[in-house]
């Protein structure tokens, strides 16, 4: 049985064999309007979600399945009675064909995965991971640069809690000359097992102490929201914010993405320039989303 459960599971094989469906998908979206008749999808939200659960939920229609639904399955589900995650599981696979799952534990989806009798898909699991999140942000760039190769990334904001992070970062590795740079608050620094990750795969992970150490040819600047739900204590607001001064240092090539919700880490003045992708790059969940779906359920 095919899982979605972390970005780890991909090579780099894998991920063109994806980007290509999706690729596909984007161009005839009505060969694939049928693909699911028949198939159930269970989407099970333990957090707040909008853009990976509605765009699940809308790959979901546009392949032709059906949707059931725990609507808040953190206070709704039999979760707040006591049950645990694996007997949802062992109950709610016998009810659909895939799971599509969000949890607060970072082990929750190899948990499900475990006593599950369908495809889990993970929509995010604690701080740990969100492999599907890290797909369409490596889809995007690919259909910037049209390769991944030689990529440099700057990673920008909640490098500790943020899973989108920690996916893209292992995803980056299966590729050639990448380059990564840092720049958060202290607080918020990338903890040390990620940082020997991509120095086991070569990459040197330089931290920076300010935008001005960013070079100003980087291909990508990374921003991502402070977890705060995730920590107790207060440590504040974004500090690093790209706005149109900060853009202009970078080159024209240079592309801001941001998995979103944003907060106050990049302003909307800068919504309208070309190279701020990050609602094209919510919107390439779709075709992620629908692919990954296709190859799950053996439709692909
Ligand atoms: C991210 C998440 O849930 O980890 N959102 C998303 O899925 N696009 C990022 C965040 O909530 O800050």
């Amino acid at each position: 049985m095919k899982h979605v459960l972390r970005s780890g599971q991909f090579t780099r094989e894998s991920l063109e064999e994806l980007f290509k469906l999706a690729d596909d998908v984007k161009l005839n979206p009505k060969k694939y309007a049928d693909s699911l008749d028949g198939k159930i999808v269970s989407v099970m939200f333990f957090e707040p979600s909008t853009r990976t659960r509605m765009s699940f939920e809308s790959a979901i229609l546009r392949l032709g399945g059906k949707i059931i639904v725990t609507e808040n399955a953190g206070s709704n589900s039999s979760a707040t009675k006591g049950e645990t995650l694996e007997d949802t599981i062992r109950v709610l696979s016998g009810y659909c064909d895939a799971i599509v799952m969000r949890h607060s534990r970072d082990d929750a989806a190899e948990v499900a995965a475990k006593v599950s009798s369908v495809p889990i898909l993970n929509a995010g699991s604690g701080k740990g991971e969100h492999p599907t999140q890290s797909l369409l942000d490596m889809y995007t760039i690919r259909e910037k640069r049209g390769k991944i190769d030689g990529v440099k990334v700057a990673i920008l904001g909640d490098l500790v809690y943020g899973r989108t992070i920690h996916s893209l970062l292992t995803l980056l590795c299966l590729y050639d000359n990448v380059e990564v740079y840092g720049l958060s608050k202290e607080a918020f620094a990338l903890p040390e097992k990620y940082i020997t990750m991509l120095k086991e795969h070569g990459i040197d992970y330089k931290v920076c102490k300010s935008f001005d150490e960013i070079p100003k040819d980087v291909d990508v600047l990374y921003h991502t929201r402070i977890q705060a739900e995730r920590f107790e204590g207060d440590f504040g607001k974004e500090e690093y914010i790209i706005n149109k001064e900060i853009l202009n240092q970078f080159s024209k090539d240079t592309i801001i993405l941001h998995p979103l919700p944003r907060v106050n880490e990049i302003s909307d003045d800068i919504d309208d320039d070309p190279r701020a992708m990050y609602f094209k790059q919510a919107h390439n969940g779709i075709p992620i989303r629908m692919s990954l779906l296709l190859q799950v359920l053996n439709k692909a």
